[in-house]
């Protein structure tokens, strides 16, 4: 196969924020609207997994998509469900697949994971955020099949990634890390702004039933900002909406203003910003008059 018309799969992300490093976290697009171009099984398809390329074609039985079919249907929000059991599949025989997750909020993100199922990963990812909801995209990371300084300038027209991080928000491009795809379950990790090593991949292709995506899981690593206010890594899911547990008389969604009468000093960011809770930077009570 040609290795210029490797099989693409765009996936989008909305993101409300800056991005920087974050060590641990919580998994961002848990249960978020996850939405996907070209789902199979409307109308309903035939599909084969890979493995099955090993069993002769006498014996081997195809697997049906079928979207009004809740046992055969492979849909989008199956790639947040926290569960590896189920995945999202794409239909047989299309190359560019584009997955939108909304984050809903603002997150600190470190890494994206990926975890695919009982088929090879595509030739190439690009990831891209908004801020916007959707109006507008900027490039986030792109992860290419070896070798990287080709593809990356074939598949996206942008440079391989060579030499030092230079800046945090830096957009990379980058080889797959493992050169040879497994057959299924492959999950591979998306560092986002973080120094990067691959040695790439080579993606072979068999056309026809076999030739789709499925998707078992997508975990984004995120923190919230809590302006040095509270932990940013334990910032609980309440109605689907994270808010930070803010110490030291602060309130609103970030800490980043005083309780009600909590007025004495302005309010300031945190020493640990955004990460960590800084006492010193606590509010204090008002002035009690009328005694
Ligand atoms: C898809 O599922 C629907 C609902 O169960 C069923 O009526 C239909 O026959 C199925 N189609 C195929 C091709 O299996
Ligand atoms: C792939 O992962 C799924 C979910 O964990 C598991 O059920 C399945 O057995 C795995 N496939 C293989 C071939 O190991
Ligand atoms: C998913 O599609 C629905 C219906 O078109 C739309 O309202 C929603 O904004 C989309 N969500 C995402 C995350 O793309
Ligand atoms: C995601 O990938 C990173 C880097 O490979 C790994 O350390 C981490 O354990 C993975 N997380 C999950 C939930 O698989
Ligand atoms: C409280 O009193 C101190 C000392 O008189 C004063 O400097 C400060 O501005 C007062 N704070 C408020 C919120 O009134």
């Amino acid at each position: 196969m040609d290795r210029d018309q490797q099989k693409l799969f765009l996936f989008l992300v909305f993101l409300g924020s800056v991005l920087e490093f974050a060590e641990s976290g919580f998994n961002a697009v848990y249960l978020k609207q996850t939405n996907a171009t070209l789902t199979c099984g409307n109308p309903p398809e035939e599909f084969f997994e890979t493995q099955q390329g090993f069993i002769s074609s006498i014996d081997r039985v195809p697997f049906t998509c079928n979207a009004s079919d809740p046992a055969r249907a492979y849909p989008p929000e199956n790639m947040v469900d926290g569960l590896l059991g189920t995945h999202w599949q794409s239909s047989a025989g299309e190359d560019l697949a584009f997955i939108t997750i909304s984050f809903e909020q603002a997150f600190f993100a470190q890494h994206i994971n990926i975890t695919f199922g009982n088929y090879r990963r595509p030739g190439a990812i690009k990831v891209e955020k908004s801020t916007d909801f959707g109006a507008t995209f900027t490039p986030w990371h792109y992860l290419v099949t070896s070798p990287a300084r080709r593809q990356c300038s074939v598949q996206f027209g942008v440079d391989a990634f060579q030499g030092l991080i230079s800046r945090v928000d830096q957009v990379l491009c980058t080889e797959y890390i493992r050169y040879v795809p497994p057959e299924y379950n492959e999950t591979i990790s998306i560092e986002l702004n973080q120094k990067q090593r691959g040695d790439g991949s080579q993606d072979s292709y068999t056309p026809g039933l076999q030739h789709h995506y499925t998707v078992r899981e997508i975990e984004v690593t995120g923190r919230c900002d809590c302006k040095g206010h509270a932990d940013g890594n334990h910032c609980p899911l309440n109605q689907g909406f994270r808010a930070c547990q803010c110490e030291g008389n602060t309130c609103g969604v970030h800490c980043d203003e005083c309780c009600p009468i909590y007025n004495q000093f302005p309010w300031k960011i945190g020493n640990g910003a955004p990460w960590t809770n800084d006492p010193a930077a606590k509010c204090e009570q008002g002035n009690i008059t009328g005694l």
